[in-house]
């Protein structure tokens, strides 16, 4: 078993590695004077279990080439298979075609990904489940779900807990929270109602003197957050607080966390954290190396991955 790491997130292969009691392969990601990616693998890989840990996240294009040109210096190096670890997978938000002439950009970066020389894909939290179905390779898609579950257990232990999907498109995941720590479940409907008006939340459930925990797959602006906090506090919500796996975070969006009523939202590290992040008053970042590191161990062992969250 080798690991290699692309550059959008070393930090979190080296933590990988290091829970694996293994030492990163050896390879450069160069480029030419017209920023073409060049890789180089510097040690020999024929006949190996190859995991190359890459999420592709800003600046996404150079991320994804990063990963497609490393898998295929593997394949032409004769890996025996190549596993390619996304923690955070890109483009997955075009999923489906929105309206008229637009593209399925999730399945053309499946396809690219394929045809580079993945045999295998693990990721997390998909931002849509049917994405698998985009590859014709095996795709182990990890959840959060447990250790978020775990965590609020024991951050929150003696308040009187709500989760909260901030969108009807999540209820599925936040009700996969609530069951397993047996609490309430309330959701918000966001609609707008004409254009350039601004969106009605309309909170659904009873969250008066609650300790609301919102629960998500991705912050990007953090205006959906940052807006469900205010309506679920003008709901009569006791604290709003936030667990969402993948932190994009363009822009000033740590910034608006911070000055918004969010008391904590606790992010993964599938994306490499940035100053603003790792400095902000109520941003909070979990790692998820040791659950990637044990999922790449069963798939190295030939053994379940799915028993990983029983
Ligand atoms: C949407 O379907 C996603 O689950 C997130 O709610 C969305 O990407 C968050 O975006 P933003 O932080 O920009 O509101």
């Amino acid at each position: 078993m080798k690991i290699l790491a692309c550059n959008s997130n070393r930090p979190l292969a080296e933590a990988v590695a290091a829970a694996l009691h293994l030492k990163l392969a050896t390879a450069s990601v160069r480029r030419f004077a017209d920023l073409e990616i060049f890789v180089e693998v510097h040690e020999n890989v024929r006949g190996e279990d190859v995991f190359v840990i890459q999420s592709t996240s800003y600046p996404a294009n150079d991320h994804m080439m990063e990963l497609l040109i490393t898998c295929d210096a593997l394949r032409r190096a004769s890996a025996r298979r190549i596993t390619a670890v996304i923690p955070y997978f890109g483009y997955a938000r075009q999923d489906r075609k929105a309206g008229p002439r637009t593209p399925i950009s999730a399945k053309l970066v499946a396809n690219l990904i394929t045809q580079a020389g993945a045999n295998r894909v693990l990721t997390l939290d998909l931002h849509a489940g049917q994405i698998q179905g985009f590859f014709d390779i095996p795709v182990d898609n990890l959840a959060a779900e447990p250790m978020f579950a775990r965590d609020i257990r024991s951050h929150f232990n003696g308040r009187d807990i709500m989760i909260v999907s901030p969108d009807v498109g999540g209820v599925v995941r936040a009700r996969a929270i609530a069951t397993r720590l047996n609490c309430d479940l309330a959701i918000i409907d966001k609609r707008r109602e004409r254009a350039g008006v601004s969106e009605v939340m309309n909170v659904i459930g009873d969250v008066r003197g609650k300790d609301c925990i919102l629960v998500d797959d991705i912050v990007d602006s953090g205006g959906t957050l940052c807006n469900a906090a205010v309506a679920l506090m003008g709901n009569g919500a006791k604290s709003a607080s936030a667990y969402i796996t993948h932190g994009v975070l363009s822009g000033n969006a740590a910034e608006r966390i911070a000055a918004s009523p969010i008391e904590c939202m606790t992010i993964t590290d599938s994306i490499l954290p940035t100053e603003a992040v790792l400095q902000s008053r109520n941003l909070r970042v979990f790692s998820i190396a040791p659950v990637l590191a044990e999922a790449m161990q069963r798939i190295s062992d030939e053994s379940s991955v799915s028993s990983l969250f029983d």
